[in-house]
């Protein structure tokens, strides 16, 4: 989970309660994700993964990114600030594949898109497990096609950001059953099914399902070793919150978070990431100084209502079968 919830403490917190528990690349400099993974790796002898960004090249319309930021331009006034510039950058991708040939965690997985073959069979070849997310079948085609030994199943309900390879595509609506159901028809490929999974009933089923293994996120979220924000924390169980929803508005990429002003005012940014995600950074910040809950991201999978805080091998006993 980027953006701060995934620390070495939760990750190595996950692994020793039987779990794996999973860095965040996205949005790290490649310095602190290798002190991520050595700090983790001090906390913890078992397997661990590691998260990565696919930025692929986009071709972006400049007026629209600039309607969308006169758009924004009120917000900024309040605080005083100015909406941001809009950039592509693909976070760093090969300078983190060097730190990931240099620290070999166990897995490493990859969301957004699908890297090229040449990169899962250099990994693979390295001894590290390779995992592509993807939310279709033929996502997944396109994955087991490349060389990925292991596709992560992501289901609408799930928090944060839809793996959707194409950003300007909406993403599938098939519930995650239904969903693995195909995959498993198409690929032959361990499966890591997640998105909304909050109870261990929710678990039991989509193990039953087929499914190799099963992924949370947002049930992590309120765990002590989690860094997630006061603010999202508190959101999570404040009553103002009723629901989830899926929005471009603060990167341009479909993601789920609790619904909010922001997200109600803001329906149709386009689906230029990352350039709305920089575009919304400063706001974000301000948000954040400003503890204003109604203009912040705040990922949450529909499974969030049974967030519960206390240390992660607590939740991780709760939610195993
Ligand atoms: C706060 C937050 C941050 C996330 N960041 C990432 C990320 O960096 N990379 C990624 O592949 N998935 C990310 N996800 C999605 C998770 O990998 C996973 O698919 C999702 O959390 C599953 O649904 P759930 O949240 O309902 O359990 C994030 C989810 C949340 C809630």
């Amino acid at each position: 989970m980027a953006g701060g919830p995934s620390t070495p403490e939760l990750v190595a917190a996950v692994t020793r309660a039987g779990g794996m528990g999973f860095l965040a690349g996205g949005y790290r400099t490649p310095a602190q994700l290798a002190d991520q993974i050595t700090r983790t790796r001090a906390l913890t002898g078992g397997s661990i993964g590691v998260n990565l960004f696919v930025v692929s090249r986009n071709d972006v319309d400049a007026d629209e990114l600039e309607d969308y930021r006169q758009e924004l331009k009120y917000y900024a006034d309040r605080y005083g600030i100015e909406v941001g510039a809009h950039k592509w950058d693909d976070d760093a991708w090969q300078e983190k594949l060097d730190v990931i040939r240099d620290l070999r965690p166990d897995l490493v997985s990859f969301t957004f898109d699908c890297p090229e073959a040449d990169v899962l069979h250099e990994l693979t070849t390295l001894g590290i497990h390779t995992a592509v997310t993807v939310t279709s079948t033929s996502e997944a085609v396109t994955a087991a096609g490349r060389g990925a030994r292991i596709l992560v199943v992501q289901g609408p309900d799930a928090g944060g950001h839809r793996a959707t390879f194409d950003p300007a595509a909406d993403p599938g609506t098939d519930a995650l059953p239904e969903l693995i159901t195909a995959i498993r028809n198409t690929v032959d490929l361990p499966l890591i099914a997640g998105g909304g999974i909050s109870t261990r009933q929710q678990v039991e089923a989509i193990l039953g399902t087929g499914a190799a293994a099963v992924h949370v996120g947002t049930a992590l979220l309120l765990a002590d070793e989690a860094g997630t924000t006061p603010a999202h924390r508190s959101a999570l169980h404040d009553p103002a919150f009723t629901e989830t929803k899926v929005t471009r508005a603060f990167t341009g990429r479909p993601a789920r978070g609790l619904r909010n002003k922001f997200m109600d005012d803001h329906e149709r940014p386009g689906h230029a990431y990352p350039q709305i995600h920089y575009i919304t950074a400063p706001l974000r910040a301000a948000a954040a100084r400003n503890n204003d809950l109604q203009a912040l991201h705040l990922w949450a999978g529909t499974g969030y209502r049974t967030t519960r805080t206390g240390p992660a091998a607590d939740i991780i006993a709760d939610l195993a079968p």
